[in-house]
């Protein structure tokens, strides 16, 4: 969205905390032996807390308050008692939600306890590479820019990017113009950043896959080649400098990843 007056940029600083408190505190209940559900109805609460409304729930009837996405799911997993989580899985949480009509978006993944499957290599690559497309973004940055950056920078870590995932406008909805923030570059779109316009920055990198495809839940992602992908998003305000972070208290670039330790 385009922000115009103080009380539009007061109404994103107050969701885009909610959300990232919500994020930070999830990731920090995460426990060896907690069922996604349980982690999610937790989610849930501190939301219902603020008083603010879980997008994915309210907007489009997803079977959570947030996504939780574990190991070989990509995004959008949908929480459940039956996935109990266990030392060393990489885990994605991603938190939006709505209030008093401005919305907000962000998420992160992690590596539960100790790192026994290796995933922390592709966990601090998405939040680097996330950290420098964020810190390139100002107005008149073209979109499909940024896109060649997240690109460039996947494969220099040896990593991919999926190509149908993508980070998007937000503000007035969860998902608004411009829809396709690509980590890739489209040559022909020649969109530019706005100032003064409020967007989701995502990553989508990963291991072996390139499209994210959809499990007969109708809402689970996978890759189509496997192996393991990560995200990292903030939703930031853009200026003529450095963006403003808006869901910074998520900590996604500050916490410790051995906090988790069990
Ligand atoms: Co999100
Ligand atoms: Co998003």
């Amino acid at each position: 969205m385009s922000i115009t007056k103080e009380s539009e940029l007061i109404g994103m600083k107050e969701i885009s905390k909610v959300v990232g408190t919500t994020l930070k505190r999830m990731r920090e209940f995460a426990k060896v032996g907690m069922s996604t559900k349980e982690l999610d109805d937790y989610g849930g609460k501190i939301l219902k807390s603020y008083g603010a409304k879980s997008a994915p729930f309210e907007t489009y009837n997803f079977p959570g308050y947030t996504c939780i996405s574990v190991n070989k799911e990509a995004a959008h997993g949908i929480p459940s008692k039956k996935k109990i989580l266990e030392k060393g899985d990489l885990i994605n949480i991603d938190v939006s939600a709505e209030l008093n009509g401005f919305w907000s978006d962000n998420g992160g993944s992690f590596v539960l306890g100790k790192d026994i499957y290796n995933h922390q290599p592709l966990v601090d690559a998405s939040k680097q590479i996330l950290h420098k497309a964020i810190h390139r973004i100002k107005g008149g940055v073209k979109i499909s820019d940024i896109g060649y950056l997240i690109e460039c920078e996947a494969k220099k870590y040896g990593f991919k990017v999926i190509k149908n995932l993508a980070g998007h406008g937000v503000g007035k909805s969860l998902h608004e113009k411009p829809e396709n923030i690509l980590n890739y570059r489209v040559k022909s779109n020649r969109e530019r950043f706005r100032k003064n316009t409020t967007v989701a920055i995502e990553t989508f990198i990963s291991t072996n896959s390139t499209i994210a495809v959809e499990l007969k839940d109708g809402w689970t992602l996978v890759g189509n080649k496997g192996g393991f992908v990560t995200q990292h998003e903030h939703t930031i305000l853009i200026t003529d400098n450095t963006p403003v972070i808006l869901t910074e208290s998520n900590e996604i670039w500050s916490y410790k990843d051995d906090i988790n330790i069990n």
